[in-house]
């Protein structure tokens, strides 16, 4: 996948990552590639103190998945196609945590999708068991390489957790809760503002 990482200042002084994918990428890259782009944000002293990070996510083709960096963690934000977020109230019964109850998001974050705009899962890519890094597993049934009952979601290579699109943590899994929401809104139609509520929140 080719993906094309630039930065620019706001009015606001703020940086805006700006992702564009080739025409290519769009298709042999999703699942495949998923960009990592912290090096194009404020400085790590600016990150560790919980400094926002905007993201310019019109760019992000469906299906198709970025990582960013918070606080030193990173971020995912997955452009869910339909056909994703049409499976995702199947997993209810398989999963351990399906309404969030637990903490594990703002209060603003509710709803089988966990997200504000729900073609936008916004997750700390952070396993809840002792930390790795969960994959992007979005292939379905036969054709993933989880078996073939496989709706969709993550898959952390450590210690074998499982979760759905939704990022909510599949029942047998060694992490016990659903990976986290941080707090984040919209600056506008395109651009999520990573590490800060909305006005009024
Ligand atoms: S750290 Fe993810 S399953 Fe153990």
């Amino acid at each position: 996948m080719t993906a094309i990482v630039t930065d620019r200042v706001d009015e606001k002084r703020r940086r805006i990552l700006i992702v564009a994918t080739s025409a290519a990428g769009a298709v042999a890259g999703v699942g495949i590639a998923a960009p990592f782009v912290a090096s194009w944000f404020p400085s790590a002293r600016a990150l560790a103190a919980g400094a926002p990070v905007e993201v310019d996510v019109s760019k992000i083709e469906p299906g198709q998945q970025i990582t960013v960096s918070w606080r030193g963690k990173p971020v995912w934000i997955l452009h869910r196609t339909k056909d994703m977020l049409d499976r995702l109230p199947a997993n209810a019964p398989l999963l351990s945590d399906p309404e969030s109850k637990e903490p594990q998001q703002p209060k603003y974050i509710k709803g089988v999708d966990r997200s504000i705009k729900p073609e936008y899962l916004v997750a700390v890519g952070v396993c809840t068991h002792l930390g790795c890094t969960p994959n992007l597993k979005k292939e379905v049934g036969a054709a993933s390489d989880m078996g073939p009952n496989w709706p969709g979601g993550y898959y952390c290579p450590c210690h074998g957790s499982r979760f759905d699109l939704a990022a909510r943590v599949f029942k047998g899994s060694p992490a016990p809760k659903n990976l986290v929401i941080p707090p984040y809104h919209y600056a506008s139609n395109a651009v999520v503002v990573v590490g800060e509520d909305p006005k009024g929140a």
